[in-house]
């Protein structure tokens, strides 16, 4: 039987410390105008160094779960959709499995640029839609800050550090995610890069391997580029995704669109032909945390009222690759009345957690130390 991908549970984090475009204009040749005028960015937050993007993702789920009141040991599935964690592997995600002590959980990073939430929405809901899994989490999660070249005034302005999470679950209730459609052109590949392999990261590597490395691990993009297809494939991909469900746009109660501009998501209202509003923008104050941004929106959005029980919700998402998607859910959830982390049976949870790692830890070391022994003998 098939089964319905609902969202039960939603949480964000973002890092306590706050850049205006005030402090911005300290560091290159802007204002705090400029940046107001042609982005609708005023804030964004910075993760500090012992910050990384499977601790935000932790914080994010945790509260996700809290929300949704659900046992870590319940999740089935992690997927962390990032491109920013600090290792290829092991990846953001299993470090998140092991900080929440989700035991039955598989885990796994996805690399789809700012997309990357709603292609990590995808996968999870096809992946519970066919009894695969009951129990999904998806977190977006970045430290942005960490790959901006500081110098340049075109990307520097533009991005901040978070983290959103969202539980998918089973149920044969019909409503949740009801469709997605993702897409990709990689001939759009130039217009917005991030290079992961630095030329001069391995100094023992022979230089006939040089070729592939990038001379510095910073974001370039081309931002005019970006803006006309951003307007263009947000008002396609969502018009696509509302179709296939068997709905029209007056059906579509709210937008959450990936966080980049203000001006583009206003372009893109108009192509649409809906009010600007049926969009939710919160770029003022976290600017664009590229995968992180849906599901930051989202919590914020519930946070504020903006979402009610039977409303459909679209996700667009767009960027590097170039790539986009977007998917269209039921909203079925009501927000809880007390909040549900930060609990001492929470705190409990998570410090449990952490020495049944430990205790993990210590068993291989034991293990080893047996057959080191073992083998001597
Ligand atoms: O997740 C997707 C990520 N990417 C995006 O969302 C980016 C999409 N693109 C954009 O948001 C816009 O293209 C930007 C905000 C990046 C730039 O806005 P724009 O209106 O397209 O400006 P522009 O690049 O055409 O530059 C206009 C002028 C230039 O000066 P000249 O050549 O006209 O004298 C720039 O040098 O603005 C200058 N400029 C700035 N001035 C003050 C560029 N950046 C700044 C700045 N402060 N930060």
């Amino acid at each position: 039987m098939l089964r319905y991908a609902h969202i039960v549970g939603w949480g964000k984090y973002l890092p306590e410390k706050v850049l205006t475009n005030d402090d911005i204009a300290l560091l290159v040749n802007t204002t705090d105008e400029w940046i107001r005028s042609r982005t609708g960015i005023r804030r964004r937050h910075v993760a500090d160094e012992n910050e990384s993007v499977a601790t935000m993702g932790f914080e994010a789920a945790r509260r996700a779960l809290a929300t949704a009141d659900i046992h870590p040991q319940e999740v089935d599935m992690i997927i962390v959709a990032t491109s920013t964690a600090v290792h290829a592997f092991p990846s953001a995600a299993s470090l998140v499995q092991n900080y929440l002590g989700a035991q039955s959980a598989s885990a796994f990073d996805l690399g789809a640029a700012c997309s990357g939430f709603v292609y990590g929405m995808g996968m999870a809901s096809q992946a519970i839609a066919t009894g695969f899994v009951n129990t999904a989490v998806i977190i977006g999660s970045e430290t942005m800050s960490r790959v901006l070249d500081w110098n340049d005034r075109g990307t520097c302005i533009l991005f901040g550090d978070g983290a959103g999470a969202v539980v998918l679950r089973g149920s044969s209730v019909p409503g949740g995610v009801m469709a997605t459609s993702l897409g990709s052109d990689g001939s759009g590949a130039d217009m917005l890069k991030l290079p992961t392999v630095y030329r001069n990261a391995v100094p023992t590597m022979p230089s006939s391997f040089y070729k592939n490395g990038a001379d510095v691990n910073t974001i370039s993009m081309n931002g005019r580029q970006v803006f006309r297809f951003a307007i263009k494939i947000i008002a396609e991909s969502v018009l696509e995704t509302v179709e296939s469900a068997g709905l029209t746009m007056d059906d579509v109660a709210l937008i959450i669109p990936h966080q980049a501009n203000t001006r583009i998501i206003e372009m893109a209202a108009k192509r649409l032909e809906i009010p600007v509003d049926t969009f939710y923008l919160n770029v003022d104050k976290v600017a664009n945390t590229s995968a992180a941004s849906i599901p930051i929106a989202l919590a914020d959005a519930v946070e504020n009222g903006r979402l009610h029980p039977d409303d459909n919700v679209v996700f667009v998402g767009f960027g590097g690759g170039l790539s986009w998607g977007s998917s269209i859910v039921k909203w079925a959830a009501s927000r809880p009345m007390e909040d549900r982390s930060d609990t001492r049976w929470e705190r409990a949870r998570y410090a449990a957690a952490r020495a049944r790692s430990r205790v993990r830890q210590l068993s291989r070391q034991m293990d080893a130390i047996r057959a080191a022994e073992e083998y001597e003998e």
